[in-house]
């Protein structure tokens, strides 16, 4: 493995989850529907014990968790520029429009969240060692609640659409009803909602 590379995966899921924290804290100020405002709750406690973990994963792997890199200042600002659209959105009145600009900007978040523990579990996988252990043991914890993060936080985007759209909706959106972990669980979901329609 290139171990160059591993490090700029570590510091950029660090730097993401950093960030995440930020989103969530605006997201949740966006948010109108009670039940989506309980769930981004949860999953910004969720996220600032990603942080604690990827601290943890660069203390075993001997990084230096406040390095920076070019890749890190890219998430960064991303991440920045997800929490500045949101404020837009709010800045501009509209409090159901401000919560689709939110579920979409989470989205966007869990996607690369979703994507770098993915990485990490795989780097586990073929790393040997202590290295191997932490991050096998940190992807083994957050896994869940990444699938989690970014398939309902897709569901709510969805069905909080169709609603403004004047459509039949289905709130809570079924992701989140059947507690959906999976791709395959997510498109089922999907489908349900659909049927309702
Ligand atoms: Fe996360
Ligand atoms: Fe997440």
């Amino acid at each position: 493995m290139k171990n160059q590379q591993v490090e700029a995966l570590l510091l950029q899921a660090l730097e993401h989850e950093l960030g995440g924290i930020e989103v969530y804290q605006t997201a949740i100020e966006c948010a109108v529907h009670p039940g989506l405002k309980k769930e981004w709750r949860k999953y910004l406690d969720e996220t600032r014990g990603h942080v604690t973990a990827l601290e943890g994963a660069c203390a075993a792997l001997g990084i230096d968790p406040e390095r920076e890199d070019p890749g890190r200042a890219v998430v960064r600002h991303v991440g920045g520029a997800l929490v500045q659209a949101m404020k837009l959105a709010l800045a501009a009145g509209d409090r159901s429009a401000a919560q689709l600009v939110a579920c979409e900007c989470v989205v966007l978040a869990e996607t690369k969240d979703h994507m770098d523990w993915e990485l990490i579990k795989k780097c586990g996988e073929h790393l040997t060692g202590k290295a191997a252990t932490a991050l096998t043991d940190a992807a083994n914890k957050i896994e869940d609640q990444e699938d989690e993060h970014l398939y309902h936080s897709k569901g709510w985007c969805r069905e909080l659409w169709v609603e403004s759209l004047g459509l039949t909706a289905v709130l809570p959106p079924p992701e989140e009803v059947q507690k959906v972990k999976t791709a395959i669980g997510a498109a089922r979901a999907e489908q349900a909602a659909e049927k309702v329609r």
